[in-house]
Order: structure tokens, then C-alpha cells, then sequence
């Protein structure tokens, strides 16, 4: 199938490939499974394969992970686990990022889901307990991602959300292809405010310029909000000294 990206303005002739490994894999079957990206994984508009560690853990009880050297609370997950799943994927086709969900990395941006959506194959690493050896993220990791600045349970929820951000810019995975491009952040602006019918409840009324019929004056009205809104809510995003995302 041959496909036009209108945000890559590219063309493409496959199917993005997203395995994840995690030694929860409960944990993300559902918010996977739903919507959006239940369609498109039905529809064969993306490969999600999501593996349990499990099973390449060491020894009789599948350790994967271990005390820390050097002491201190909580457990590491082990290299040998993750290195021979990760090996075995890669003995099958080659991967264009290798991420590992951590709250130490880069933050994830829409900006990062749109690079990502236009790669062939990727694995999502999901962290757990105290985290990973770093051995791993220094020698099989390309790329470390946080979906913010606090601390989950687990990089489950987090490979979830990259997961659901990127399959939704790819190629037929939404009806109207055009609608990514108005989303909040697709221009490092918030996306203006938006209404339905009743035009008027309770005396709470519809912006008079949307019911006008006039295309030109609602785009003008849509770019004014966007940026009056962003001004107010977000101007980090306005002014890259802020330390913007
Ligand atoms: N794992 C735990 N917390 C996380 C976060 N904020 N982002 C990505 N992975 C995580």
C-alpha cells in the first residue's frame, strides 16, 4: 500500500513496526486495544507487538531483575533478559530507535512523535523498579524519552502514550487526515477553542464568528485564539528561552 503523509510530505510504502518489552504486558494490552489505535492495528495500519520479559529471565523463577550493587532500596533489571530479547528482534529486522522510557530522558515532544511516526521499525524498553542496568542504556538504548517531569510506577503508561502519539500522525490511521495538523503543540501552539450545537445553552453562547458561514474570518478568529491562548496558558512554547518543550 502506498501512502501520503501529509505531515512528513513524504511518501511511504510500509507498515511501522512498535515492539515493546515489559515484564507487564497486561498493563498496556488495553490502552492499545481501544479507539484509534485499535482501528489501526486492525486495519494492519500498524504492527504493535508487545513482549513479556519474562520468559528470558534467568533461571527457574525468570529473574529479571537484581539487588544494586553498592547497595540501596529498590531492585535493577537485569542485562542478560534484555539483551537476549533485544538481540533476538534485532536478529529479525533492523530497528531505526531502541527507547528506553525513563524520566531522566529527553522530553518527549509532538515534535519527537512526528520523527518517530516516519521510522520503519522501533522497540519500546519499559523500566521498572529502580530502573535498568545502565550497561543497557549505554550500549543497546539509542534514544531515552520522558512523557514528563514526574515519576511513574513503571515506563508501561509512559510507552503507552508514545505508542498512542505516534500512531495516530501515521499514514489512513485518522478519517480526515488533515485534522493532526490542527492539533495543539503540530505548531508549538495550543489549539483554539471549539463548540457544537446548541449554538446558545442557557445563554451561554457560541462565538457569533463561528456561525457566520465566513471561512476566512473563523481561520482569523482560530488563529487569534491560538495564539491569545497560548500567550496566556503556554508562552514557553512562544518563547524558546523559557525553556520550552
Ligand atoms: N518511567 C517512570 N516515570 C516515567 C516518565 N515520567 N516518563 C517516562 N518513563 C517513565
Amino acid at each position: 500500500m502506498k501512502n501520503y503523509n501529509i505531515l512528513n510530505n513524504d511518501y511511504f510504502c510500509h507498515v511501522m513496526r512498535i515492539d515493546i518489552i515489559t515484564v507487564l504486558p497486561s498493563l498496556l494490552e488495553s490502552p492499545l486495544s481501544h479507539s484509534i489505535i485499535k482501528r489501526a492495528r486492525e486495519q494492519s495500519l500498524v504492527n504493535i507487538q508487545i513482549h513479556d520479559l519474562r520468559p528470558y529471565g534467568k533461571g527457574k523463577y525468570r529473574q529479571t531483575d537484581d539487588y544494586p550493587f553498592g547497595g540501596g532500596a529498590g531492585m535493577v533489571m537485569m542485562i542478560e533478559p534484555i539483551y537476549r530479547l533485544i538481540e533476538k528482534l534485532k536478529k529479525e529486522r533492523s530497528y531505526d530507535e531502541i527507547i528506553y522510557t525513563t524520566p531522566d530522558g529527553l522530553p518527549f515532544t509532538q515534535k519527537e512523535a512526528n520523527r518517530l511516526s516516519c521510522l520503519r521499525n522501533i522497540i519500546l524498553l519499559c523500566g521498572h523498579y529502580k530502573g535498568i542496568d545502565q550497561r543497557i542504556r549505554d550500549h543497546l538504548i539509542t534514544r531515552e524519552l520522558s512523557i514528563g517531569d514526574y515519576v511513574l510506577s513503571g515506563g508501561e503508561l509512559a510507552a503507552a502514550v508514545v505508542t498512542d502519539a505516534v500512531v495516530r500522525l501515521l499514514p489512513g490511521v485518522l478519517s480526515d487526515e488533515t485534522s493532526a495538523l490542527t492539533d495543539t503543540f503540530q505548531d508549538n501552539l495550543l489549539a483554539p477553542p471549539i463548540y457544537t450545537r446548541p449554538a446558545d445553552f442557557r445563554g451561554w453562547k457560541v462565538p457569533e464568528v463561528l456561525l457566520s458561514g465566513d471561512p476566512a474570518k473563523i481561520t482569523e478568529w482560530e488563529e487569534k485564539e491560538s495564539l491569545s491562548r497560548t500567550e496566556r496558558l503556554r508562552p514557553d512554547l512562544l518563547d524558546p528561552t523559557m525553556g520550552s518543550r
